[in-house]
């Protein structure tokens, strides 16, 4: 009887470790920027309000990052579906790592989920760099994926 309570006791301490061992994000962006009961985390939803006035806190975050003469005027052009089939793919076409005038994809994003203890990326997410970054063993190597949003 003891040693069945203690192998239930140790099932239940296994199954959260193993919970945590499997990626909850493969997709990156798409995958942690999901509509989940009233909170709605979509791109195109942020994205929408982005068109009419983008948040003081982002764009004040984006700020840093600016190319160097350029401001930002806290209003985002219109994101088309195309763009959100391919996340973040598509916005590298316009946030290049040589624009003059907006923010590089990069800097970009890591300005805005960076930051301290204020920012639900880091206390929410354990400001983990593998929820964006996907490294290839095999390879050796590291890549952003991109995804279609959901
Ligand atoms: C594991 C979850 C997670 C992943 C993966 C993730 N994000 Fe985020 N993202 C967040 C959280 C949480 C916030 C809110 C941060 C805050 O302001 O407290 C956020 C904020 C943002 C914002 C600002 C939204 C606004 O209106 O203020 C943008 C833009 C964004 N993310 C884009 C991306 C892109 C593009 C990717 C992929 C390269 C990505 N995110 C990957 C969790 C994630
Ligand atoms: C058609 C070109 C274009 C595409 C595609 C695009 N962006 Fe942008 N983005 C801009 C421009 C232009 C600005 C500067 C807006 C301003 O001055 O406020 C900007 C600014 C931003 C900002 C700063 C917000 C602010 O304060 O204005 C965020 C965040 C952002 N983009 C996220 C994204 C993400 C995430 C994607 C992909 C899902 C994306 N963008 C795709 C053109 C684009
Ligand atoms: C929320 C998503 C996200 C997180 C978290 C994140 N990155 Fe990135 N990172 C990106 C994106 C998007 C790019 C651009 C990839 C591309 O253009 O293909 C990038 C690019 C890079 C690059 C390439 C250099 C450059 O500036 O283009 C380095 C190095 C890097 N990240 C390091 C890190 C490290 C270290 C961490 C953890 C401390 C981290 N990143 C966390 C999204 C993220």
């Amino acid at each position: 009887m003891r040693l069945r309570l203690s192998f239930v006791v140790l099932l239940a301490l296994l199954i959260p470790l193993a919970s945590v061992a499997k990626d909850a994000f493969p997709k990156a962006c798409v995958d942690c920027h999901v509509k989940s009961g009233s909170a709605d985390m979509r791109l195109s939803t942020l994205a929408k309000a982005w068109a009419v006035k983008a948040p003081a806190a982002l764009t004040a975050r984006v700020s840093t990052v600016m190319p160097q003469g350029a401001a930002l005027k806290g209003k985002h052009p219109p994101i088309s579906p195309a763009v959100l089939k391919e996340v973040p793919a598509s916005c590298r076409k316009c946030h290049t790592a040589t624009s003059k005038t907006i923010p590089p994809l990069a800097p970009m994003i890591h300005a805005i989920h960076f930051g301290g203890d204020k920012n639900d990326f880091v206390s929410k997410h354990g400001a983990e760099c593998t929820h964006c970054h996907k490294v290839d063993a095999k390879k050796g190597q590291m890549a952003v994926p991109t995804g279609a949003e959901k």
